[in-house]
């Protein structure tokens, strides 16, 4: 049986009328039995066998997929199955620590990196319904910024978890890579214009938590948003959850154990020239069993000016967006968030 940690979390877990600043309004309300997406996940081991026909079907199964919601899922993807048990395993251990233990990692006020329960974040008008620990991966293989993040703030003992999240995170990154290849190929451009951008990347890592909530027609484990990274690869456990907006209706992007869901952002929207949409998403909770979901957001590299490749560019579809770097564009999400719109369509 799976280990529950309710008593050691600090959202009100056994109430059963939850408090105001969780009650999302009438419209944002969740629906907990929405229909599902079932959508063919991507073949990547076959995608890079050099096949013409895999490469081409895999091609052609992104761009459809992009262009409508702005997410796929990717199997066959080489990550380690120990690797991602144990990255999840260690989910459960560290939010079933007592509170004060976890508070050892608080994140600050305007702070990107820490633990986080109840926290308004730029995606909430309401408090989200999880706790979560964000930390800062750097792709430079001379620093090994996960496992000195976890022995900084929360001690020697922390080594083994900081270890498992550094490998996990490089696995990421290198997955992203070979992802941003499948995104130019799909979009007809050199498969390397997007890569460069990821190169010596500096990016960020969430666990997230979801504690049972008696009320989870009311709640929400994470508003409505776009990530404003460029791309985020989830693994999400068995538990539903995850919802995508299609076609203005919200679906249950069911879980797929050997599957990551790649959800397009912001920044690669802007690299796309607008052609691929950042997806529009959120998380519901339930009343019964704790859900768990690993994130991996990939930035570009800070000094990078982030633009489309010239060939997505022509007199009938001009540049969207204005050139940015990352850090601009995460100062100005930051500012100026709107829930029902997609924060990038406000900056120019
Ligand atoms: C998120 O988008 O921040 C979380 C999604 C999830 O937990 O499935
Ligand atoms: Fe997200």
């Amino acid at each position: 049986k799976e280990k529950q940690c309710h008593d050691t979390s600090f959202l009100p877990c056994q109430v059963t009328n939850i408090p105001s600043e969780f009650i999302w309004p009438e419209h944002e309300k969740p629906c907990l039995t929405p229909p599902k997406l079932q959508v063919p996940p991507i073949d990547l081991k076959a995608f890079l066998s050099g096949d013409p026909k895999a490469i081409s079907n895999a091609c052609s199964q992104v761009n459809d997929a992009c262009k409508k919601h702005g997410f796929f899922l990717v199997v066959n993807h080489g990550v380690d199955k120990k690797l991602l048990a144990q990255a999840h395993k260690l989910v459960d251990d560290f939010f079933c620590m007592q509170l004060c233990e976890k508070q050892k990692a608080q994140r600050k006020v305007g702070e990107h990196c820490g633990y986080a329960n109840s926290f308004i974040g730029r995606f909430s008008s309401k408090l989200p319904w999880k706790e979560t620990l964000s930390f800062r991966y750097s792709d430079d293989k001379s620093c090994r910024t996960v496992e000195d993040y976890f022995v900084n703030v929360m001690g020697e003992d922390f080594r083994q978890f900081g270890s498992v999240y550094q490998d996990y995170c490089e696995a990421m990154s290198n997955l992203s890579l070979g992802i941003m290849e499948l995104l130019g190929m799909s979009l007809g451009v050199d498969k390397e214009y997007f890569r460069h951008f990821f190169e010596a990347n500096d990016s960020v890592m969430r666990l997230n938590y979801y504690p049972p909530c008696k009320n989870p027609d009311l709640a929400l484990g994470t508003g409505p948003h776009c990530d404003p990274t460029s791309l985020t690869i989830l693994h999400q456990d068995q538990v539903e959850g995850l919802q995508v907006l299609v076609d203005g209706i919200w679906h249950s992007i069911v879980p797929k154990e050997d599957a990551f869901v790649v959800n397009i952002g912001d920044t690669f929207m802007a690299l796309s020239n607008g052609i691929f949409k950042s997806c529009l998403h959120r998380a519901v909770v339930n009343d019964t069993i704790v859900r768990k979901s690993l994130a991996f957001f990939l930035c570009p590299n800070e000094e990078k000016i982030v633009t489309p490749p010239k060939e997505l560019i022509n007199k009938e579809n001009p540049m969207i967006y204005p050139n940015f770097t990352w850090p601009s564009l995460l100062e100005f999400t930051q500012k100026h968030y709107r829930a029902d719109e997609r924060t990038l369509d406000a900056f120019s």
